[in-house]
């Protein structure tokens, strides 16, 4: 996709259609044997979660959200439906760049409320996924025909500093995604957005909030069994990026609750021992039964512990809305 010109309305400059490519094929490619090979010769072994994101597992995720354990994505968009017009008139910005925005479903309530209260120029979709992004971004084309879309393939672990800015900006990280980093991460990759932000632009972050671990095991293992077939994607992706031959078959997902570091952990457990190679990085990768491979944590916060992570960074705290339950919640922070 490059510069295109929708058709204009008479007396206005014509919406922009434009996608800059940061992190191409080959690059998460190359990730992901470095990851592969560091991850799969530790003891304990541990997989990255930014592989799960291929075509098949960005539909997956997508499954996942409807899913009636899966709550964050239900309440997330509730909590926007109710506060979009609010957070739009605090943050005051005239871009919106939201960082893993897959199919972009949520972002529609801001792009909305933006565009009412009268200065949106452009929104700037990032992912590491072309695919979820390609797919929404032909969405919103039909959609807000007359909204500048500038999106990004790009890896927010490499590319804060080189994102588009189009204007002062609202950055969005929605989905818990934040709640994927472990600790030290978390902290480095506040401060890295921290410095790419200029003062007075905002960041708009969704988390889910601790609560009952029998509803959280819940959302991450479902009776349907999708995130478990989430999970077993990374097992493909390896299979085909890496000319492996293990058996998804051959791994059960796991997911529990650490009390201590309140977050959820998902592991891929052997079902029986596994010999199988990885032949493009000439790597054999052997388990015991019972052996597990970390695959994912999701960290479930509390405003008094997110809050003095976010002032640490750089970025001052300055709102905070949850659902009637208190199940998840939006903060709104200024650089
Ligand atoms: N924001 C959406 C999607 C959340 S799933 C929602 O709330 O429903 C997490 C998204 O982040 C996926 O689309 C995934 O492809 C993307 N992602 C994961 N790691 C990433 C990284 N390192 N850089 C950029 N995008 C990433
Ligand atoms: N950001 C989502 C979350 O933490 C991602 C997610 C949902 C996920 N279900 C998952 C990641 C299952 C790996 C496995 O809720």
């Amino acid at each position: 996709m490059t510069d295109t010109s929708a058709d204009a309305a008479p007396g206005r400059a014509a919406a922009r259609l434009h996608l800059d490519v940061f992190l191409t094929p080959a690059d998460l490619r190359a990730g992901l044997e470095a990851d592969a090979r560091a991850g799969l010769t530790a003891t304990p072994k541990w997989l990255p979660p930014k592989y799960f994101y291929d075509e098949r597992g960005s539909r997956l995720f997508e499954e996942i959200t409807r899913l009636p354990e899966y709550y964050p994505t239900r309440t997330e968009h509730a909590i926007l439906v109710a506060s979009s017009d609010e957070i739009a008139a605090a943050a005051d910005a005239e871009a919106l760049l939201e960082l893993g925005s897959g199919s972009s479903e949520k972002t529609r309530m801001l792009l909305d409320a933006m565009t009412r209260s009268g200065g949106l120029s452009a929104y700037v979709p990032v992912d590491v996924s072309a695919s979820a992004l390609e797919d929404a971004m032909a969405g919103l084309r039909r959609d807000y025909p007359a909204l500048d879309l500038h999106g990004a393939v790009a890896d927010f672990d490499h590319h804060l500093d080189r994102l588009p800015a189009p204007g002062r900006r609202l950055v969005a990280l929605l989905g818990g995604t934040l709640g994927n980093y472990p600790p030290e991460r978390r902290r480095v990759f506040l401060g890295k957005l921290a410095a790419a932000m200029q003062p007075g632009e905002s960041f708009l972050l969704g988390i889910d909030l601790v609560k009952d671990p029998d509803r959280l095991v819940a959302a991450y293992d479902d009776m349907a069994g999708v995130t478990a077939e989430f999970n077993r994607n990374v097992i493909a992706v390896l299979n085909r990026e890496l000319d492996g031959d293990l058996l998804p078959d051959d791994f059960e997902h796991v997911a529990l609750w650490d009390a201590e570091h309140e977050w959820i952990e998902m592991r891929l457990r052997a079902r029986r021992p596994v010999h199988a190679t990885l032949a493009a990085l000439d790597l054999t990768v052997d388990l015991d039964a019972g052996e597990e491979i970390r695959t994912e944590i999701s960290a479930k916060f509390r405003r008094e512990r997110i809050e003095p992570e976010l002032t640490a960074a750089g970025l001052r705290p300055e709102r905070w809305w949850t659902d009637p339950a208190g199940d998840f919640a939006l903060a709104l922070a200024r650089r």
